[in-house]
């Protein structure tokens, strides 16, 4: 029998997870330069003994192994579905099957998502809601809705005897590096990406679940990406500023140029923005990574978008790059639109259309024939310094 790594993060309470290390895409849609785990957690009472979550298909032998190693599988009593994504799903029939006594423990929601999503039949669950308990012997599992977090059913389980928070998605980051976090040097930044993806778009309910979590002793955040949290006030300062929406004086330019037409607004714009004291994060959409985008999109104040036309429209990659950024609902205010066109423009118009669902204020735009002239240049210097102004505010 393979012989792995099964880290007791507290007192019978173990960590029987994944780590995928060569993941390279998540949602086939952002970049993991350094993969995720899928955590998963045995927690052993005198009496009862529950698991926290499962893992990603592929990995049920490797996560049978690893329960077996702390406790007999069959000899499971509750498998607790903090969230349905399949990330942390797809094993529970698997585990089910293996575990004849054990019963699924989850939300009303939950319920339905485990059937859409598991089939699982009726007498093997338990409906949960929020304040509920559980007793293992020694060990309580206390359960907390904390929806859209970051599916509708998605729930917090507490472990008080442990002063443990498990919350799911929540306070996650995608690496398969390290247990504890203080072995990941670079791990806020870590996080931030992983808001920016996966939580910004719900930045609301985040606030409300830390406003819950406020009177909760925590010692430990054990989450379901990503490194446990043996000091969580780092990282749940972090998240009530995220969550609160705070902006830096920061702009984000994001853009794509085919023949340096596009370019040179952008490169006009972002010099000016720099002289006049405001940060700038610039992205060619041609060949950056969108994960870096979303984790810039955290606390960005304003976001400035250049794209050449293409075929009456915006660029395709801009296109997308604007679909995320919209998508995203970032907290930025103030919005900049740069284009470029040869012969019919329409690519600024698009993007003012996509954009519009985040009521940026639209600082300026410019949308050029050809080559920018120098007219057109002052006029994106003395929109860049109107925009400083205003970020500044
Ligand atoms: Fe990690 Fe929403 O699943």
């Amino acid at each position: 029998m393979e012989s792995y790594n099964v880290p007791e993060i507290a007192g019978n309470v173990f960590w029987v997870g994944a780590k995928d290390w060569n993941r390279r895409l998540f949602d086939a849609l952002i970049p993991l330069p350094e993969g995720t785990s899928y955590n998963a957690y045995l927690v052993k009472g005198e009496e009862k003994t529950a698991l926290i979550d499962t893992v990603n298909p592929g990995f049920e032998k490797e996560f049978e192994t690893k329960i077996n190693t702390v406790s007999g599988l069959e000899k499971l009593d509750y498998l607790i579905m903090n969230h349905a994504e399949p990330d942390h799903s797809s094993a529970i029939r698997y585990i089910l099957e293996k575990a004849p006594n054990a019963v699924l423990v989850t939300t009303e929601r939950g319920v339905k998502m485990a059937r859409i999503y598991h089939d699982i039949p009726e007498e093997r669950i338990r409906t949960v809601a929020e304040g509920d308990s559980l007793d293992l012997g020694g060990k309580t599992l206390r359960f907390m809705e904390a929806p859209w977090l970051h599916w509708p059913e998605t729930m917090f389980t507490y472990l008080p005897e442990d002063k443990i928070l498990f919350p799911c998605d929540f306070f996650g980051a995608h690496t398969a590096q390290g247990t504890f976090d203080e072995e990941i040097e670079d791990l806020i930044p870590l996080a931030k990406r992983y808001f920016g993806e996966i939580m910004m778009p719900f930045r609301k309910m985040g606030a409300k679940a830390l406003d819950k979590l406020k009177d909760l002793e925590i010692e430990m955040i054990a989450p379901s990406h990503g490194p446990i949290y043996k000091n969580p006030k780092r990282i749940m300062d972090a998240y009530a500023k995220w969550t609160a929406g705070e902006t830096e004086n920061k702009a984000l330019v994001v853009y794509v140029s085919m023949w340096g037409s596009t370019g040179e607004l952008v490169r006009t714009m972002v010099e000016t923005l720099l002289k006049e004291g405001i940060e700038v994060r610039l992205y060619d959409l041609a060949v950056s990574d969108i994960g870096n985008v979303a984790q810039e999109l955290v606390d960005s104040r304003a976001v400035v978008l250049g794209t050449p036309t293409v075929l009456a429209g915006m660029h395709p990659l801009a296109l997308h790059g604007a679909s995320l950024i919209k998508a995203l609902k970032p907290p930025a205010k103030y919005g900049v639109l740069l284009g470029s066109y040869g012969w019919g423009g329409g690519a600024v118009k698009q993007a003012g259309e996509i954009l519009a669902p985040l009521n940026l204020e639209v600082v300026g735009t410019v949308q050029v024939k050809g080559r920018a002239g120098a007219e057109d240049l002052k006029k994106v210097e003395e929109i860049g310094r109107e925009l400083a102004q205003k970020m500044k505010g």
